[in-house]
């Protein structure tokens, strides 16, 4: 098997996940980093033995890549991709796909002008729990999902933000609590109810971190055309990151899950249940709260790359919660 040319173009804190994915995945060569700060990138490219660039493009122009990783900050997400698609070059985007509709919508666009695949990463939605869940819905077992509810209480204090040149601005980060955080148990609700959205009601606010512009906490209520109906929850004044809660009351039963955990009790009394594999490898330096599964999501890419497989998470299928997220804070009005 040849061996696919990998670069990752940002070397913040979540590149060890992609870093560490793509040494372990059969078949991938990570041949190359990219960070504007220049010791970022030569430090990972001393310890993985790769080559060092402060500019993307240049590291399109000489390392002849297969495919990028993109881990940057959220308002350049879909510039950078876009010049790889210029190039021929698959990209697997962080989430969010950007700070809007419109030029994530172009990326799709572009993307497939090009034949190239770009995938967006939603690592939870291959939690066991999360796989469960879906497959229950999906194939009928459960019947139809008549409403949700999802809570994220977490901690980003105020280091956090003053530590990063664009965390808490509306035009680079594009939100707070909702696009960065609570993003993952919206994509996990709306991945499972599967209907288009008919109408948004949502209220959001800075309750508690007076150094950044965005939205510290909101709720909402999401109606589905199928009839479903999913209130949410998120604040990240929490003292620690608690896992989160989804809960489902469908047809046949209801739904109790969180990332590492599943149970569906249905109305005959029989109980289905997921758990976190015992061995899943915790080794590679991220956070907790991120979960492990982004090594799945990326073997998953490159199965696509190689045509064995369509590509599950696509631009295209992420514009779905990309588009729910952008309504939100349409409805918040918070946003400048
Ligand atoms: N999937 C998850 O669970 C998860 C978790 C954390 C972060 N993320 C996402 O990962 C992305 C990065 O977040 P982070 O926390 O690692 O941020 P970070 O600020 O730690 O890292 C971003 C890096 O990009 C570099 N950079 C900025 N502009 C650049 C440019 N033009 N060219 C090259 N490098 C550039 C910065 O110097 C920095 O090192 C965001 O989209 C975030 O939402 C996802």
């Amino acid at each position: 098997m040849t061996k696919l040319r990998v670069g990752v173009i940002g070397c913040g804190r979540i590149s060890v996940m992609h870093f560490g994915s793509i040494i372990n995945i059969d078949g991938l060569e990570l041949v190359a980093c990219c960070d504007i700060k220049p010791e970022r990138a030569e430090k990972v490219a001393k310890d993985l033995n790769i080559n060092a660039y402060t500019d993307y493009v240049e590291m399109f122009e000489k390392e002849n890549l297969d495919a990028v990783h993109i881990c940057l900050p959220h308002y350049i997400h879909t510039d950078v991709a876009k010049v790889a698609f210029g190039y021929g070059i698959h990209v697997l985007s962080e989430k969010p796909m950007d700070v809007s509709y419109e030029k994530a919508e172009s990326a799709v666009n572009m993307a497939k002008e090009k034949g190239v695949l770009y995938g967006i990463i939603f690592q939870c939605r291959y939690n066991n729990s999360a796989r469960l869940v879906k497959n229950a819905v999906a194939s009928g077992k459960l019947g139809k999902v008549l409403s949700a509810s999802s809570t994220l209480t977490w901690s980003r204090s105020d280091e956090y933000y003053s530590n990063s040149d664009w965390k808490g601005t509306w035009d680079k980060e594009g939100g707070g609590v909702i696009i960065d955080q609570a993003i993952h148990s919206i994509d996990l609700t709306n991945w499972i109810i599967d209907s288009p959205v008919k109408a948004v009601s949502v209220s959001m606010a800075n309750r508690g971190h007076d150094i950044v512009e965005v939205e510290d906490s909101a709720d909402g209520l999401i109606i589905y055309e199928n009839g479903a109906k999913y209130g949410f929850y998120c604040m990240n004044n929490y003292a620690t990151d608690e896992p989160i809660e989804i809960k489902l009351q469908c047809e046949k039963g209801r739904v109790v899950f969180g990332y590492d955990d599943a149970y569906i009790y249905y109305n005959d009394g029989t109980i289905e249940e997921a758990h976190q594999d015992e061995n899943i490898d915790k080794g590679m330096g991220g956070m907790t709260y991120w979960g492990f599964q982004h090594i799945r999501q990326i073997e998953q890419f490159y199965k696509a790359v190689r045509g064995e497989e369509p590509l599950e998470i696509s631009g295209e299928e992420a514009l779905k919660t990309h588009k729910l997220i952008m309504m939100l804070y349409d409805d918040g009005k918070m946003r400048p």
